[in-house]
């Protein structure tokens, strides 16, 4: 017989994060459909300055969800079909597919160990070994940069650009500067699942360039610079001014979730610290700033029988990512093989993220780390 256990903790509580504000975004929900006003528009340049300047960039232009803006930016800085385009093979499928989509091909150098993102050694053998790469997307994965400087060098010494997937990164810091303001293109999407999250699709791009912030308005309107105008074939890849509207209500809450999220991975790191608990958390870094958590991710070699000991105890838990990119069936003409990335392949057999969400109380982390301990105290008796 399954027991299951009283005590419930999802992954993700969106909610408990509904109740605390549910009053102000009902009434700006009524505001908006009052105004029938329902596509870009000044709530959307609104909430594009806000995040412009949270970002520390220039400019921040709007767009109908984070993979669109992979793709935009990828526009604007006219990656052909043919072109390659360096990235990670361990990440969501959104940064491969955007490349695959615009008919250039993905070319992955794989992550390091401990901060799970671009391992710059090895992006230096794939850059030497491929001659078409015109453009280096590196992902902050889980809440935390990669280590944008030697990536910039390499890219700068190229000529070619730097495109930030800071998806699931809003407001985390690479040596004090904000992602999405390091490389030549930030990249972010209000999934509900992010830190910043819509009630439905949304994304956005940063840049300090304005000419590419022009380019990257237009082309999210199908290209379009003047009245029934078309300076290039674009997309469709507009943000409804009821996300936008929904979205500034939550930014106003943005730093306190984060610090809420920072404040239970530090929690977590203590105590598998203290009471020696045989999991590995993502490694801290000196030019790692500003984490802000998306996901806080363990490494464990019994990955498996873990999350369903977790389970029966009520907690929730996801991996991310079970295939890495090169071993996914729509990129087999690609030519890689098992064994070809072989760390992110690893980290795809033993990664777990655990709740980090900012709800979480404290006596919910000390529950989860003592299932932990007793699912490796009671390990003689499992085997
Ligand atoms: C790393 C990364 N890139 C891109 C995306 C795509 O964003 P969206 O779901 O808003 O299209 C996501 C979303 O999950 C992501 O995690």
């Amino acid at each position: 017989m399954t027991t299951v256990s009283e005590k419930q903790i999802p992954l993700l509580d969106l909610q408990a994060q509904h109740k605390q504000i549910r009053d102000e975004v009902l009434a700006e929900i009524v505001r908006v459909v009052d105004s029938q006003k329902f596509i870009l528009g000044e709530e959307v340049q609104k909430f594009e300055s806000e995040i412009a300047g949270y970002c520390q960039a220039k400019y921040a232009i709007g767009c109908a969800s984070g993979s669109d803006a992979l793709s935009l930016a990828l526009m604007a800085l006219d990656i052909r079909p043919g072109d390659e385009v360096l990235t990670t093979p361990y990440t969501f499928f959104a940064t491969g597919g955007a490349i695959s989509r615009l008919g250039a091909v993905p070319v992955f150098a794989d992550v390091d160990e401990h901060t799970f993102n671009l391992d710059a050694n090895r992006m230096k053998k794939a850059l030497a070994s491929h001659a078409k790469i015109r453009a280096i997307i590196p992902v902050h994965l889980f809440g935390a940069c990669a280590d944008m400087d030697p990536i910039c060098a390499m890219a700068n010494e190229r000529g070619i650009a730097v495109i930030e997937d800071a998806a699931q990164s809003i407001g985390s810091e690479y040596r004090n500067r904000r992602a999405g303001s390091i490389g030549r293109i930030g990249c972010f999407s209000f999934f509900p699942s992010k830190n910043l999250g819509g009630y439905g699709d949304g994304g956005m791009l940063t840049t300090n360039d304005a000419a590419l912030s022009e380019r990257m308005a237009a082309l999210r309107v199908h290209g379009r610079t003047g009245k029934y105008f078309h300076q290039w074939v674009g997309i469709n890849s507009r943000l409804d001014a009821l996300q936008a509207a929904i979205l500034r209500v939550k930014f106003r809450y943005l730093d306190d979730w984060t610090a809420g999220r920072q404040r239970n991975a530090h929690r977590y790191r203590n105590i598998f610290a203290k009471l020696s608990i045989p999991v590995t958390p993502e490694a801290t870094t000196e030019y790692q700033t500003r984490h802000v958590y998306n996901q806080f991710v363990i490494r464990c070699s019994e990955r498996d029988s873990l999350q369903a000991h977790l389970k029966k105890q009520g907690i929730g838990s996801e991996v991310y990512y079970p295939l890495p990119l090169h071993l996914q069936p729509c990129f087999s003409d690609l030519g890689y093989k098992k064994g070809d990335f072989p760390v992110s392949e690893k980290l795809a057999a033993e990664s777990l993220a655990l709740p980090v969400h900012s709800e979480l109380a404290a006596d919910d982390i000390d529950y989860i780390c003592e299932s932990i301990r007793s699912f490796y105290a009671c390990g003689s008796a499992r085997s």
